[in-house]
Formats: C-alpha cells, sequence, structure tokens
C-alpha cells in the first residue's frame, strides 16, 4: 500500500517487419504465423540500441515527453532508484541503468540492471515498491537505508540481437521495444496492494540463451598456461552442457540465440498466469470481480485466450497488444499497460493486475490500485 505508479511510456523502433517479410528467410506464412501466435508484425532494432528505446520511454514516463499516461511531471532529482530489466543489455558494464541515468541527469537514482527474463518488469516493480515500503517504514523509525521515494521501473530488449533468424520456431516471434513506469511513496493513496514473484525449475531446457563471453583465458587447472589462450574455454562447454545446447552448438548454430521448446513453454505459461493471477488476489484479500483489468505478458494470443477461459472472463478484460509488436520479453507488459492507459481503459481507482512469466522458469504479478 502506498506505491503508486504516476506515470507510464513506451518506445519502439522505427522498423515494422511483417509476417510475409519473413518468408524470405524461413518456410512459414502470415496465416500460420496469424492463426497460431496472433502478430502480424514486429518492430526491430536497426541502430537503435537498448538504452535508446529505454530512454524515450523514459522521457515519456517521467512526463518530459507527452506520454501515455502522466500524472505531472517528474523532476529529475526527484528520482531515487532506478531498476532496469532487460536479457538483452548493450553493455555489461556500465550497466544499462547507469547510462540512462547519465542521459537522463537522474543525479539521485541508484541504478542497476535485473535479469528475470520476460517477468523481468514485475521482478523490478516488486523490488522497487519493496524498497520503498523499507524505506517509508525506516523513515518513522529505524532509518540506514537508502531514501527511495520515487522510482524509474524500465522492461526494454533488443531480442531480435539474440534471435536465430534461420529458426522458423523462434524468429516469428520476438521484437524490440522498451516500456517504463514512474512509482511514487504516497501513503494517502492503494498504489500496489500485492505482488507475487516465484520460480519454477525449467527441468527440461525449454528456454534457454547461453552466452558467450569469449576473452581467452591463460589458465589450465594447474597454473597460468600462455599456450591455453588458443584452447576452447572448458567451463564453456559444461555450461552448454547443462542448458541443453551442447549438440545444437556443435552442428554450427550459434551458441547466443534463443532456443525454445514452444509447446512446453505454453503449457508452463498457461498454468502460471493462472497461478499468479489467484496469488495476488488471495494476498490482497479480493476476487476477480473486484478486478477491472489485467495487463498481460504478450507472448501467444492464445495463451491469454486460454487463461481468459480458465478464469472465466471475457477478453476484453484483458489488454492483447501482440498483433503489431511481438513478443519483447520483459518489455511487453510496461508497453502493454501503457497501451491500456492511452487508450482510456484504466480510470482512477481501477483495480489491474499485472502479470507475466517466461525463461527460468519466471512468474509472478502485480495488482495495483490506478
Ligand atoms: O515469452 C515467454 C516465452 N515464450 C512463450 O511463451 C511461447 C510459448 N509457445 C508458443 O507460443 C507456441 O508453442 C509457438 C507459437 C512457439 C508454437 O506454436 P504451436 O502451436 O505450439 O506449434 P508447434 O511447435 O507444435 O509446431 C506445429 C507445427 C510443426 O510442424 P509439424 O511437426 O507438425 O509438421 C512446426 O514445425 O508447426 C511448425 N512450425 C511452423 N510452421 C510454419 C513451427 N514454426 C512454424 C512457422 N511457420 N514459423
Amino acid at each position: 500500500m502506498g506505491c503508486a505508479i504516476i506515470g507510464c511510456g513506451k518506445a519502439l523502433p522505427a522498423l515494422e517487419v511483417a509476417n510475409d517479410d519473413l518468408t524470405a528467410l524461413v518456410d512459414t506464412s502470415d496465416e500460420w504465423i496469424t492463426t497460431r501466435t496472433g502478430i502480424k508484425t514486429r518492430r526491430i532494432c536497426v541502430d537503435e540500441t537498448n538504452v535508446d528505446l529505454a530512454e524515450a520511454a523514459a522521457r515519456r514516463a517521467l512526463g518530459w515527453e507527452s506520454g501515455d499516461y502522466n500524472e505531472r511531471r517528474v523532476e529529475p532529482e526527484e528520482i531515487d532508484l532506478i531498476v532496469y530489466s532487460t536479457a538483452t543489455p548493450d553493455v555489461m558494464v556500465p550497466t544499462c541503468a547507469a547510462l540512462l541515468r547519465r542521459r537522463l541527469g537522474l543525479v539521485n537514482a541508484a541504478a542497476f540492471d535485473m535479469n528475470a527474463a520476460c517477468t523481468g518488469f514485475i521482478y523490478g516493480l516488486t523490488v522497487a515498491e519493496s524498497m520503498m515500503a523499507a524505506s517509508a517504514a525506516g523513515a518513522s523509525g529505524a532509518p540506514g537505508r537508502n531514501p527511495v521515494r520515487r522510482a524509474l521501473v524500465v522492461g526494454a530488449e533488443r531480442l531480435t540481437r539474440i534471435t536465430n533468424w534461420l529458426d522458423r520456431n523462434t524468429c516469428v516471434l520476438f521484437g524490440d521495444g522498451a516500456g517504463a513506469a514512474v512509482v511514487e511513496w504516497d501513503p494517502a493513496r492503494a498504489g500496489i496492494l500485492s505482488t507475487y514473484i516465484r520460480n519454477d525449475d525449467d527441468d527440461t531446457n525449454a528456454l534457454t540463451c547461453p552466452t558467450a563471453f569469449d576473452a581467452p583465458q591463460p589458465f589450465d587447472t594447474q597454473g597460468v598456461k600462455v599456450d591455453a589462450m588458443k584452447k576452447a574455454d572448458p567451463g564453456l562447454a559444461r555450461i552448454d552442457e547443462e542448458v541443453g545446447v551442447t549438440e545444437a552448438v556443435q552442428e554450427g548454430r550459434p551458441r547466443q540465440t534463443l532456443y525454445m521448446h514452444g509447446q512446453k513453454v505454453f503449457k508452463f505459461a498457461v498454468e502460471a498466469l493462472n497461478h499468479a493471477v489467484e496469488e495476488v488476489l488471495d494476498r490482497a484479500g479480493l476476487t476477480i470481480d473486484d478486478v477491472s483489468f489485467i495487463v498481460p505478458h504478450q507472448a501467444n494470443e492464445r495463451i491469454i485466450k486460454y487463461a481468459a477461459k480458465k478464469m472465466k472472463l471475457p477478453l476484453d478484460r484483458f489488454q492483447v497488444s501482440i498483433a503489431h509488436r511481438g513478443n519483447s520479453s520483459s518489455a511487453c507488459i510496461p508497453m502493454t499497460l501503457s497501451d491500456a492507459y492511452d487508450e482510456g481503459r484504466i480510470k482512477p481507482g481501477d483495480k489491474v493486475i499485472l502479470v507475466g512469466f517466461g525463461g527460468g522458469f519466471t512468474s509472478g504479478a502485480v495488482l495495483f490500485e490506478a
């Protein structure tokens, strides 16, 4: 209670690629992609970076440019924290959050990146809310933490940079984008009523993307060995084995791309989505009838339809924004929330659920009062 969303914005790269365009790359069709996923087009970064998209989304969320939702303009020095969710950072060091802080001049903000795959924005919002609640509790009794009154929570991805464009099972699904929200601690408001984050083991490696750090290492198990620099990293082979990509890599498939067993992820997604919604409702002491609107992760329109059916809700109680964006991992939920505000579908006092699922297997939800 007390952590209110006061601004929300999104940004997309310029290039739009239609289903038919992808037939130049893989054996697919507009009909297959549309009926199996609901996707018609997706946006793809060519010269935009992850942080470019995040910056544009954040400027809108802060009310510096006309946004999808703004209660007021937030000044740079008012932001105490940046939580930046991404599985596709432009760089490892500095963090994307640090680059964003510098670009926006958020001089008082502590800033860090985090990765919880497609559920990243839910995790990020949960962390921000928890830090704000702890900070507010400290203010009235036991100080000793960073004071966090306002936070910028970002979900930004260049997912198409880890997409294998020769794999029709995955390449038709993904797109790039960024969404951002500004949250403010205001004890007079209800704001976030409950949060829930969860992990299940992805036992069959249904969704993976191994990284490929490739600086040569002058060591073997005995110590410094210059010759070892010419050899492949033995640890990498063990990681490949652990996440189940050894065979594919040996066959020449790039390591740093998404590997997915669609049906397994689909099954997990439907169950996780429903479970997370039930949990946040329970934790807030509410029922689904109290909730006006659900903003789910946008992986496949059919996943949302299944979830709606299981919850016995009409599809129009869900924001579905997948048709012209595809799945952009942790950027989906904040962008879809922005759409809902932009389309006037969220009114003050409405109770709204954000819900996500993804690699890991992560899942989670946030229930808030607008
Ligand atoms: O962000 C979180 C992570 N992602 C997800 O949540 C995604 C979850 N999974 C899904 O959305 C769906 O499983 C997919 C959209 C990925 C796939 O749909 P599906 O209905 O589960 O299809 P499938 O994998 O069972 O494949 C059915 C057929 C196969 O052919 P055969 O073996 O039946 O002859 C595939 O080879 O469709 C074929 N296929 C395609 N055909 C044309 C797979 N991809 C394509 C394609 N175009 N792009």
